[in-house]
């Protein structure tokens, strides 16, 4: 990035700052007292932001002032200070540092010599990640031993990323995702830095290829950079990290209140065949009494993979399967991919061409490429009547029952070589390109099926993308992409999906029993202990796989596999008000213990467990063979949820976990609520509910609703506050009370 220089004026206009600089312009405008955007316009004039909606900024009192050549700016919370050069150094108003750019910027050796690379490349080593690369946009900050960074999205590797090196470009990568993927599926720049005293969040609001290294080119800074666009962040200068969360949902949206049928059970299989596999499955599922709520339909149920058609021949009449299905208790939700098969007298490519719907190449030629059904075209869905065309084509699906719609392939996948940089793409009516729009394709097509699916039916969208940037959580749930059924993927499960929710992506899951490679039914048994409290909870594999149905494994694995789906069939109203609540604030489901317990160090490296909210810690069994598991307890006490025993906080116990045993541990001094088990959401109405407590004062709120539909949102729904002191009597009072209420609310000590 080329030197700003010297400050040589600035201006200040109501929540905008603009400085002078001998060679650059930047724009500092503060948008809340702990929210401030910098703002260094190398590209475009414009912000261009797909990920924020609508103004964020509030009138804000700020003061600016020029001391010995800097301007220092103050808000009730934060001191900014800008100087020469682009220096620029945030704090906390009582003084206590917290970012601020590395004045020497970046210092590395290795560099390596062309004729050197050229060499190492003939030999086949990778040297993209050798030696040094500037960036046309670039931020260095300086770096405490004691930083640590969360964050990030769906990136591999480790709940906390210090040390590694990531980049933002979303990418289909079939191989097993090691810890030195930088990059996966999803590009989500929202970083998170735990300070020893305080943490301060950074937003890059930059589609571009971008790259964070986070201390490993030199442990005395860290390092953004992008290959163009602005220099664009956001700076969250909260005082915890739950703070922190609130505020990058805030500027991004939080995820909504989903569906309660999409807290269920799903099972997934990509080679499914035809309706009589399908019929087996859901059938073999009622029989052992184990519960669920979905069927996923992939590829194979369209007429030769043509988006929005239905292969009659291999899955009967067009809604026939789906009413059968109905009349079980299953929702089915279908796969829809972006690339559209190049097929004259095929609707979707006859109108898309007609229309000039699909991204051209630099000629103006309508560009292709090949994916599952042969040679495609790429919908434009920058554009929203391309969005708009694409959503309504969704009615097919829901008219013939299909009741959430699955995105895949939208990185976009493309098997004959990367979209080149220059294909032509839109953002809103603004031609751009490929470059610009490559991290968004997968953001604005879940935006087209969930407005598209909004329009078509009054239920709250259900839908799942693979690719996504910043932001689409107001659109989509996610999952994390084609994993594999290994010990080292059900590691990740814990630091992907937690990440994931501090990056805004409440609704996540990984696919159980791992989408490639074959399990074994240890890992698959693991697998669903673990999973049985992400919020996403699917079962997929991959053609060409082992099946990967419970009963393939034998008795053993049955009888566990449905005691840990019924434990989630138990807490789904802790989980739907867990959604509840996050719709308001932003807050995951599934959190890391450093979300809750920042200021114990002991809980910033993590990976093995996780809490679900504030009141359950989960510490899943993820190694081969073990049978007892390594279990830290953050203060306070922790009651054993299988036993009732009480455990002291702020130490490792070791618990003894053989094959069927995933270590629960329930806060002392709270609540939770359970319901019945029942086959599928809807089976039964849900009349009573179980107030699990732990001994003495407790409370609790809880959300109840017809877990369908947006009428909550016009004051349908009832919202309890429990309560309960040491005389172990529950009270319940109503805070809002416009839906049936629960015949029976039922307290049950977990100690006794
Ligand atoms: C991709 C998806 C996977 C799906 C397959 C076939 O690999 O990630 O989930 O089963 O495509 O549609």
């Amino acid at each position: 990035m080329k030197e700003a220089g010297k400050i040589l004026s600035y201006t200040v206009s109501e929540n905008k700052i603009r400085v002078q600089y001998e060679n650059q312009l930047a724009e500092i405008t503060v948008l809340r007292e702990d929210i401030v955007n910098v703002f260094v316009p190398c590209w475009s004039p414009e912000h261009y932001s797909k990920a924020i909606e609508g103004e964020k900024a509030v009138p804000t009192v700020f003061s600016s002032v020029m001391q010995d050549g800097n301007i220092m700016i103050e808000t009730a919370r934060l001191k900014v200070c800008i100087g020469d050069n682009l220096r620029i150094e945030f704090a906390k108003v009582d003084g206590t540092p917290l970012m601020k750019t590395c004045s020497g910027g970046r210092k590395f050796d290795g560099e390596v010599s062309e004729q050197i690379r050229q060499i190492l490349e003939s030999e086949g080593h990778d040297t993209s990640n050798m030696g040094a690369r500037h960036y046309s946009v670039e931020l260095v900050a300086e770096m405490d031993p004691c930083d640590d960074f969360y964050g990030l999205g769906d990136k591999s590797g480790f709940l906390n990323k210090k040390n590694y090196e990531y980049e933002n470009w979303n990418s289909d990568i079939p191989q097993a995702h090691n810890e030195d993927y930088r990059a996966l599926y999803k590009s989500i720049p929202f970083l998170i830095c735990k300070k020893k005293k305080g943490a301060y969040g950074l937003f890059f609001d930059n589609t571009f290829h971008s790259y964070l290294n986070l201390g490993k080119e030199n442990p005395q800074y860290f390092y953004y950079g992008a290959d163009n666009g602005n220099l664009d962040f956001y700076f969250l200068g909260g005082d915890t990290i739950v703070e922190l969360v609130q505020e990058y949902t805030y500027l991004t949206g939080t995820t909504p209140l989903p569906q309660l049928w999409t807290l269920g059970y799903q099972q997934s299989r990509w080679g499914y065949e035809n309706a009589g596999q399908i019929r087996e499955v859901a059938c073999k599922y009622r029989e052992l009494d184990i519960p669920c709520d979905v069927i996923h339909f992939d590829i194979d149920y369209m007429d030769g993979y043509r988006v929005f058609t239905w292969n009659e021949k291999d899955f009967g009449e067009p809604g026939e399967l789906f009413t059968e299905l109905g009349q079980q208790g299953y929702k089915a939700v279908t796969i829809i991919d972006p690339g559209t098969k190049v097929d004259e007298g095929y609707f979707m490519y006859d109108e898309g061409k007609k229309n000039g719907y699909f991204a051209t190449d630099a000629q103006g030629e309508i560009y292709a490429n090949e994916v599952w059904p042969g040679e495609s075209n790429y919908p434009d869905f920058g554009r929203k009547e391309v969005r708009d065309w694409w959503g309504e084509h969704h009615r097919f699906l829901v008219e013939i029952g299909a009741a959430g719609i699955w995105n895949d392939m939208n990185e976009p996948a493309s098997f004959r070589g990367e979209l080149p940089e220059d294909v032509v793409f839109h953002d809103g009516e603004r031609q751009t390109n490929h470059a610009e729009m490559h991290n968004v394709y997968g953001h604005y097509m879940s935006k087209a099926t969930f407005d598209g699916l909004r329009m078509i039916s009054d239920k709250r969208p259900f839908v799942i993308t693979r690719a996504c940037y910043a932001g689409t959580q107001k659109y989509s749930t996610v999952w994390t992409g084609d994993n594999q059924s290994l010990w080292s993927h059900l590691q990740m499960l814990v630091p992907q999906l937690c990440n994931l929710g501090m990056s805004g992506f409440a609704f996540c899951g990984t696919d159980v029993g791992g989408f490639g490679a074959d399990v074994t039914p240890e890992l698959l048994t693991r697998w669903v202990e673990a999973a049985c409290f992400s919020p996403l909870f699917r079962n997929h594999s991959s053609k060409g796989s082992k099946r990967q149905e419970p009963w393939l494994f034998g008795n053993e694995v049955v009888n566990i596999y449905r005691k840990y789906v019924k434990l989630r069939y138990q807490f789904l109203p802790y989980l739907y008000d867990l959604f509840y609540q996050g719709e308001k604030t932003g807050l995951p489901v599934m959190r890391p213990l450093v979300l809750h317990y920042e200021d114990d160090p002991e809980t910033h490296n993590l990976n093995g467990e996780f809490l679900v909210g504030e009141n359950l810690l989960v510490a899943p069994v993820l190694e081969q063979g073990a049978t007892q598991k390594m279990v830290y307890l953050p203060e306070g006490d922790w009651y054993d949820y299988w036993t009732g025993e009480k455990k002291s906080g702020s130490q490792y116990i070791l618990r003894d976990a053989p094959l069927d045993m995933c270590p629960i541990y329930m806060k002392a001094g709270s609540m939770i609520p359970t319901y019945d088990v029942i086959n599928y959401v809807g089976e039964k109405p849900y009349d009573t509910l179980y107030m699990l407590a732990t001994p003495g004062a407790a409370s609790y709120e809880h959300f109840q609703d017809n877990g369908e539909d947006y009428s909550y949102r016009e004051g349908v729904y009832n919202l309890y506050a429990f309560s309960k002191g040491a005389d172990e009597k529950l009270e319940t009072k109503m805070i809002h009370e416009n839906y049936k209420k629960y015949d029976r609310i039922v307290l049950r000590r977990i100690d006794k």
